[in-house]
């Protein structure tokens, strides 16, 4: 038994209980080696497939042909294959070395030189450089994440950008159509909380001139709020009284500046739907348009369906469930409100346990761990306590996974069966001594 400890604890870090991993990984039809960073589950694998942006009548393709139908000239993209290298993912975006969205804890490896994108910026360089100027790129994105109402660790995101020519003729056209978006943009029953679109904390990149930067940044703003009012405008259960709204915040992103945030507030929070900004002239220089400047965006569609169309809960994108399906019309013009066809009963139970020694768990290894268990029957996981021992220095850890199917009741047989499985892999894989 000496060596089960080094045994246990190199296979922690891949991911998969001792001995388990597979030295290949078939992807998309496609064989790739592992190593010692595999961390994607057979959960994860099963959904490469779906690509459910692209299935007819889904709410999230709806959702993408509405949003291409704003911008027709646009040149509209969907086929990107998710597997990318981190440099494409992280360096080609001027991600710092230390960036924590490379993280095993945070992103899916195939291995070292492979992992599922983390955004559709991953794909900015390569749509540059093939030339397009204008255009929209819908995909499926990977995040280890947390188990709650409003993350999966698979989600869709839709990048758009727009670049022109740096000299006077190309940005006298910039301004005439900022002219033309602002006259559009005129009152309904949205409000939008704008912010100044140019400050010293979200300044102009130095290479910029500030004129062509301000008007550039200035169509960004006018193009996406004519989206959001597009997209949220005759959103049900908006009224004068009590608007949809909307705010943009200063952000940061390595590949933008400036950058900004798009929030949305829903069911008493403010949800953050959309991050852009004005993209870095290094990506445009990696793309070989130096010559060009412009602006990008990416948005999370669940987030946006969500709202349109009034869906509680993240999973139910997945659901295969007819009772889901058959509410969504194909016709992407019409929006559906979602009717919750039931709510079955949840069922929570507490696992709490003594962290090992000599292995490191991080949350999303936990909620991994659950999901590959239990699929989507497990609706949140919290940690409701910890504590660390100050004599011993041992730290225990409380989680409260609550089950509940999204399709049906679960019997009590089931839901301790699945629980039982649960505590077993948190022994196997991580070490954890149950309290
Ligand atoms: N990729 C970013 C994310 O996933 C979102 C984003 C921000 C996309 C700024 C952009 C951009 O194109 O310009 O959080």
């Amino acid at each position: 038994m000496a060596y089960r400890v080094p045994r246990l604890r190199l296979a922690l870090r891949r991911g998969y209980a001792t001995g388990a991993r597979p030295s290949h990984l078939e992807l998309l039809g496609e064989i790739h080696p592992t190593d010692s960073i595999t961390n994607i589950t057979p959960t994860i694998i099963s959904k490469l497939p779906l690509r459910l942006h692209t299935q007819l009548g889904h709410p999230l393709s709806s959702l993408r042909a509405r949003i291409e139908s704003h911008f027709p000239d646009y040149t509209h993209l969907s086929s990107f294959s998710p597997l990318v290298t981190p440099f494409k993912n992280f360096d080609e975006l001027s991600f710092p070395a230390d960036h924590p969205g490379r993280a095993v804890t945070d992103s899916y490896y195939v291995n070292k030189d492979l992992l599922l994108r983390t955004h559709t910026s991953a794909h900015e360089v390569d749509v540059f450089r093939s030339g397009q100027t204008k255009w929209l790129l819908t995909a499926d994105v990977y995040r280890r994440d947390e188990i709650d109402g409003s993350h999966y660790p698979v989600f869709h995101q839709m990048e758009g950008a727009c670049i022109f020519p740096q000299d006077a003729s190309a940005m006298k056209a910039v301004e005439e159509h900022n002219a033309q978006l602002s006259a559009h943009l005129d009152s309904s029953n949205i409000v939008i909380e704008d912010i100044p679109h140019i400050t010293a904390a979200n300044p102009v990149q130095p290479s910029h001139d500030p004129r062509h930067s301000e008007l550039v940044a200035m169509n960004l703003k006018l193009s996406l709020n004519s989206l959001l009012l597009h997209l949220f405008g005759g959103v049900s259960g908006a009224t004068k009284e009590e608007p949809l709204r909307v705010r943009w915040i200063e952000a940061y992103f390595p590949f933008t500046s400036p950058s900004y945030e798009v929030e949305v507030f829903f069911r008493g929070e403010w949800l953050e739907i959309l991050g852009c900004g004005v993209v870095r002239q290094a990506t445009l220089d990696r793309a070989d348009v130096p010559d060009k400047m412009g602006w990008a965006f990416g948005l999370g569609l669940e987030r946006i369906a969500m709202i349109l169309n009034s869906i509680p809960d993240i999973r139910l994108f997945w659901s295969k469930d007819p009772r889901f399906l058959s509410q969504f019309s194909a016709d992407p013009s019409k929006i559906t409100t979602f009717k919750p066809y039931s709510r079955y009963p949840s069922c929570h139970k507490d696992v709490s346990f003594w962290l090992s020694e000599d292995t490191k768990m991080h949350e999303n290894d936990l909620c991994d761990l659950v999901r590959d268990v239990t699929g989507d029957l497990v609706e949140d996981v919290k940690m409701i306590d910890t504590f660390t021992n100050p004599k011993s220095g041992r730290t225990s850890q409380c989680y409260r996974i609550n089950y509940r199917s999204m399709d049906r009741s679960l019997s009590n047989d089931e839901t301790n069966e699945m629980h039982s499985d649960v505590v077993s892999r948190l022994k196997d894989q991580f070490g954890v001594e149950i309290r």
